[in-house]
Order: C-alpha cells, then sequence, then structure tokens
C-alpha cells in the first residue's frame, strides 16, 4: 500500500477541533499520520506516571478513517524535569559551552541519566501500543546530528578507541603522535578536538567524529532494540537530512532501520534565493535509496512556507505536488507532509503546514488533495517499483569528515564537488545510485570516486577489480591521499589508485580565488570543445600507463597533463587531477556514457527533470517541470498518462510545475 498522509500533533490543538482535522484527513484521502514525536511532556507529565489517554483519543478520531498510525519515539525533546536530573545531560558544543534548556536537542546521547529516560518512555509506549490495530510503525527521536565534546564523551572515546586499536602504541603509531609530542602514555590523556584548541591532529580529529556518528547509531539502536522486542510486527525508521548532512555516517544510521526516511525542504528561510535547484533535491532522494539500496519514505515533506525567524517564499501552485511527486520518481513509497496546520506557539510558528494558523482549507490542502485523488489510483502500481542505475557515485563519510577537518583550500567543498558532478547525470537524466566505499561495484558500468580521500586498501582493490572486469571509473583528485587514521600515505599519489589510473602525481598546487588555470584537450575527440577553467586544487600527473586526456594551459605546469585516461583489463579509468567547473565534467561523462552506451530515456529539456521507476517489466517515466513557466518535451513513443489516463506521443505541453507519469501505451 502506498502510504499518503501527514505530521499532526493533535496535543498542540483543543480536542473539539480533533474531529475536524481527521475528517479533512481522510477527504484528502490520506491514510496515515506521524503522531507524538515532540510530546513527552504530555504523555509522561512527571517521572514515571504516563498519559496515553489523550493520545488513545486522537488515534481513535482518525481510526474512524481507517487512517494509519506512526508513533514517533520523543526523545529529541525532553521535558524539563528530565534535563533537570543533572547539568551533565545538556550536550556541550564544539566551543566548550553547554547548552541549556529551551530548544530542542539538547541532550548528550552519551548520558547514562538521559538514556534510562529514553528507555523508560520508549518502553512505555511500546507496551501500550505493542497491539495497537491502527499503529504500523515508529519513527525514532528525530533528526539525530549535533556532536557532543562534554567530559562522558570524552571517555566514552577513550574507551571506543582502545576497542578500535591494538594498544595505546599501535595508536600513538597510526596517529603519528611523535609529532609535537603527543605521545599518549595513558588513554585517559586523550582529549576530544573541541575548538579551544583549534587545529587537532587530524588523525584525532577524524576518530572524533567517526566515535560521535557511532553514538548516534548506538543511541538509535537502543530504541530500535526495545520496539523490535516488544513491538515484532511495527516497522521502525528514523528521519534522515539527506545528502547535506555530514555528522553522521547515514550508511550506518540506516542499517539498523527497516527502511530510511527523509525530510526534504526545497525552499526554507535560511536561503536567500528563491531559485531551486532540483538536482540537490534529486541527490537528497538518491542519497536515502542508497543507504540501504532499496526505497524509502519521506517522512517530511514541505508543505508551505518555512520560517522559524524568517518567512520563506511560499510554494508556487503545482510545486508542493512536484516535490511530492520527485521524492516518489526517487524512490519515496511514502509521503508525508510536514505539517498539518501551522503551529500558534514555539519556535516554529511560521513553519507552515498545509493548513495555516486559521485552519482553513486553502490551497495548499487542496493540492494536497488532488494528490490524494491521483495516488488512490497509481499508489500500488508505484509502490515498491525499483530505480534502476547503471551508474555509482562514491559516498565516504571518512573522506567527508577528513575534508571538514582539512579542506585542503577553503574553496574546495566535497559537498559541492560531489553535488557538481552529480548535476551532470541528472541534468541528462541519467539515474544514479549513491554508494558506500565497501559496496558491490558489479550491478554499475560507471562508477564515479570523487575526491576519495581517505582510501582503504580494500576499498582501492574493488575498484582496480571492477575496472579489470570491465567497468569504467571515474576518479577525482586528492583521492588516496589518506589512510584510514587521516596520515598521508608513504605512497605516490592517487596511493593505492595510482596502478588502475595509470598516473602519478608529480606535485599539486592549491590556488586562490584570483587564480585559475584553463585546460587544453589532447585528444582529437574533443577538438572543438572550449578550454575548461580549473582551479582551487590542481594536481599536475605523470602517466605511468595513461593517456593524457588535458592539459594544463597556463602557469609554470602549462603544457603538463591534467586529466588521464587508462585502459586496463576490460575496463577503463579516467583520473581528472584539476578542479573543474560544471562544463569539465559535462564533457567527460559524456564522453564517457557515449563510450559505454547509456543514454538517457528521453531528450533533455531544460528544468525538465525525467526520471524511471520501473514495477518489474513495466517502466514508469516521471516527467517533472522543475520551471515556472510550460515547456515542450517530445515524445517518440506513444504513452499514457498514469494520472489522467491520457495519451500522448510527440510534441507535448507541460504545465508549469507539471508532472506527468507515463508508460508506454
Ligand atoms: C525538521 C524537523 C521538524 C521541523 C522541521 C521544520 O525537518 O524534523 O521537526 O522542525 O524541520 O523546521
Ligand atoms: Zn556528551
Amino acid at each position: 500500500m502506498f502510504y499518503f498522509g501527514v505530521d499532526y500533533y493533535p496535543e498542540q490543538w483543543p480536542e473539539e477541533r480533533w474531529p475536524i482535522d481527521a475528517k479533512l484527513m481522510a477527504e484528502a484521502k490520506f491514510n496515515v499520520v506521524r503522531l507524538a514525536e515532540f510530546a513527552w511532556a504530555r504523555m509522561e507529565p512527571t517521572e514515571g506516571s504516563f498519559d496515553f489517554e489523550w493520545l488513545d483519543r486522537a488515534i481513535e478520531i482518525l481510526g474512524k478513517y481507517d487512517i494509519k498510525i506512526i508513533l514517533g519515539t520523543p526523545t529529541a525533546s525532553a521535558p524539563p524535569w528530565v534535563m533537570q536530573k543533572s547539568p551533565d545531560l545538556y550536550r556541550v558544543r564544539e566551543d566548550g559551552q553547554r547548552v541549556t534548556f529551551g530548544n530542542r536537542r539538547a541532550y548528550c546521547p552519551n548520558q547514562p541519566l538521559y538514556q534510562e529516560c529514553v528507555r523508560r518512555i520508549v518502553t512505555a509506549m511500546a507496551d501500550h501500543y505493542a497491539s495497537h490495530p491502527k499503529v504500523i510503525g515508529w519513527q525514532i527521536d528525530n533528526e539525530f546530528g549535533d556532536r557532543c565534546y562534554c567530559p562522558t564523551c570524552q571517555k566514552k572515546f577513550q574507551e571506543w578507541l582502545r576497542g578500535r586499536y591494538e594498544d595505546l602504541d599501535d595508536l600513538n603509531q597510526k596517529w603519528g603522535t611523535v609529532f609535537w609530542s603527543h605521545t599518549y602514555s595513558d588513554w585517559g590523556e586523550i582529549p576530544t578536538p573541541s575548538a579551544t584548541g583549534s587545529s587537532p591532529n587530524p588523525a584525532l580529529a577524524l576518530d572524533y567524529f567517526r566515535f560521535c556518528s557511532e553514538t548516534y547509531v548506538n543511541f538509535q539502536e537502543l530504541q530500535v532494540d526495545i520496539l523490535k522486542t516488544i513491538c515484532p510486527g511495527h516497522f521502525v525508521t528514523h528521519n534522515l537530512m539527506g545528502f547535506g548532512y555530514d555528522r553522521i555516517n547515514y550508511f550506518d544510521l540506516g542499517r539498523g532501520l527497516d527502511f530510511v526516511s527523509l525530510d526534504i525542504y526545497p525552499r526554507s528561510q535560511w536561503s536567500t534565493d528563491s531559485c531551486i535547484d532540483p538536482s540537490e533535491l534529486a541527490l537528497n532522494h538518491a542519497t536515502l535509496r542508497g543507504l540501504k539500496k532499496q526505497n524509502f519514505w519521506v517522512m517530511e515533506q514541505q508543505s508551505g512556507a518555512g520560517g522559524w525567524e524568517m518567512i520563506s517564499m511560499a510554494p508556487r501552485p503545482g510545486e508542493m505536488r512536484l516535490w511530492a511527486y520527485q521524492s516518489i520518481a526517487h524512490g519515496a513509497d511514502g509521503i508525508l507532509f510536514f505539517r498539518w496546520r501551522s503551529a500558534r506557539y514555539g519556535a516554529e510558528q511560521y513553519w507552515h503546514g498545509l493548513l495555516d494558523h486559521d485552519a482553513y482549507p486553502g490551497r495548499r490542502y487542496d493540492e494536497a488533495k488532488q494528490m490524494g485523488k491521483e495516488l488512490q489510483r497509481i499508489g500500488d502500481l508505484i509502490h515498491g517499483s525499483e530505480v534502476r542505475s547503471q551508474v555509482a557515485m562514491i559516498l565516504s563519510y571518512d573522506s567527508r569528515f577528513s575534508f571538514e577537518i582539512q579542506p585542503n583550500n577553503p574553496l574546495f567543498s566535497y559537498a559541492q564537488h560531489f553535488k557538481q558532478i552529480y548535476r551532470v547525470f541528472h541534468q541528462g537524466g541519467i539515474p544514479v545510485d549513491i554508494i558506500p566505499p565497501h559496496c558491490d561495484l558489479s550491478p554499475y558500468r560507471l562508477v564515479i570516486a570523487p575526491a576519495l580521500h581517505v582510501l582503504p586498501e580494500g576499498c582501492a582493490q574493488a575498484l582496480t577489480q571492477y575496472v579489470r572486469a570491465g567497468g569504467t571509473l571515474l576518479v577525482t583528485q586528492r583521492s588516496g591521499v589518506k589512510d584510514e587514521a587521516n596520515a598521508i600515505v608513504n605512497q605516490r599519489l592517487p596511493g593505492y589508485l595510482a596502478e588502475v589510473c595509470g598516473v602519478e602525481v608529480v606535485e599539486y598546487d592549491s590556488l586562490s580565488r584570483t587564480r585559475q588555470n584553463r585546460l587544453e584537450f589532447a585528444l582529437p575527440e574533443f577538438s572543438g570543445k572550449e578550454m575548461p577553467m580549473v582551479g582551487v586544487l590542481c594536481e599536475i600527473l605523470k602517466p605511468t600507463t595513461a593517456k593524457v586526456l588535458a592539459c594544463y594551459a597556463e602557469d609554470f605546469y602549462a603544457g603538463k597533463p591534467a586529466i588521464t585516461w587508462n585502459r586496463v583489463g576490460k575496463g577503463q579509468a579516467v583520473y581528472a587531477g584539476a578542479l573543474g567547473d560544471q562544463s569539465l565534467y559535462g564533457t567527460l561523462i559524456s564522453w564517457l556514457l557515449e563510450k559505454i552506451e547509456i543514454k538517457s530515456a528521453l531528450a533533455q529539456c531544460e528544468g525538465v527533470e525525467v526520471t524511471e521507476r520501473w514495477q518489474e517489466g513495466r517502466q514508469l517515466v516521471f516527467i517533472l517541470n522543475h520551471n515556472d513557466c510550460q515547456k515542450t518535451i517530445h515524445l517518440d513513443k506513444s504513452y499514457s498518462n498514469l494520472l489522467n489516463d491520457m495519451t500522448y506521443t510527440g510534441e507535448v505541453q507541460l504545465e508549469p510545475h507539471g508532472v506527468l507519469i507515463l508508460t508506454l501505451c
């Protein structure tokens, strides 16, 4: 069943209103709501005394319309009586400041006392709802994330290191603590890399970031275990923040969940730019789909203007529906809008729901209602269908953490670089899977390793094998530089990838904003192509077995190779040693795609996204017009639109923000 619904906070509204809300939800064909995620104070007003009666009543009212329930565990925001137990419960920020009461996510996830309170409320909820006929699953906490630097975390970190290294000598050697006489003689001497000390040993910092990430994985597991034991029939998920969030290794976080869920806000109050980059949204979806290599849910889909202190531009007519269909196009099997009605109180007064504060159902509600009707027709066909990709991009959280510690150049951003490459595929209508460094590469014809900075030897071996067996690999600058301890490898760069790429990095240059270089392509295939600008990080290459694809045109390395192409075994590897703009990756990627004969489903049209899902042998083509204006696309076969059963062929007009879901006639 395709689940479609909304995040609802009945505790924030008078009870007389609940039946009206439920009726409106049912009229919009909602079949699921998420409840209770921030209602700890209502469910456990004082320690150990529970009140679920109000929640039972809300569920009963919704249940009359057969709306199913996802319960949120309320542990992202504890009531004052919990946090009053000890000042230690509060998280310590990187600058050494302990947060106080008044926001949410104030807790340190490593505090045993906090964990005890968490266990109690989660167990009580699970006991109460284990066999409730309307409850189908759980969302744990809310958007895990911030790092804590408190003394408890420091102690835990030291224990964690004991488990990771053979002994202190091993740690000292791998971390290179001989530098600046940091040699530790007792585990208790090891600090956290908090900003007070600035520029910590990169090895210490990377391990701390990994530890913080694992802390949330464990904190989540604590809750998963309770829920899975008491409610074996229910699913358990968590709402993650997509590609953009960089403090948790989401592949690890996803492992313990039945499926992952995404919160997605294309237009928030934090951006001053009203322009939306559809490929950035798509990357969030692709990332979520990649975490478990399976479909996901959107637990929070934007349903109005975003806003805390500011108010974002409202979604234009059709945009919410477009965004929600984009989520579906990329593998969402459930969609819930955030939130039902805009709150009158609290920090999120201006985060708009489907209904405004005044509760009159308006155009945004109507748009959701239209979708509800559509999903009644097509939900079953879409549900469980898969996105199939022949291209994969390796997302390495270790590399991302490492670049957070040492960006190499103030203008370099791992995330931006990654997005730039993803955008080429997205704009070309080529589906991409986002995969972790250790992953079976055999399903893919093309694998991209963008700035794979921290590179375990095993991963390099797998990439080499992949190429030998016939795969195509594109590696970009600053790959293979670091070992797993964040030390620089004792090899010529790109380290373990030098052989498969048939190239060595002789020297590298980190350029300022005002200094750039240009490339000249060396192969006839590229003749007539514009000379791409490069900059920020430029490596001077020396091919061993590779051919030169492009050379630098300027500076002391004019004429020296910048991009190479190596044929190995049955496959090939391209090494791009210079950071370029979008056009460089566009050129390289279209050249590779043509070589390996990967094509998009339909001809491209600017701002019109084309994505496919497959229900067994049946292709479902999603056409999403992200433009504010009409667009014309060309279909060379005859298709029927599942949304209205109309048949289309040849020139087809798309409405502004229009959506078609096509299947061959
Ligand atoms: C996040 C949270 C929600 C809410 C929205 C809007 O995604 O999960 O609880 O705060 O943002 O700010
Ligand atoms: Zn802590």
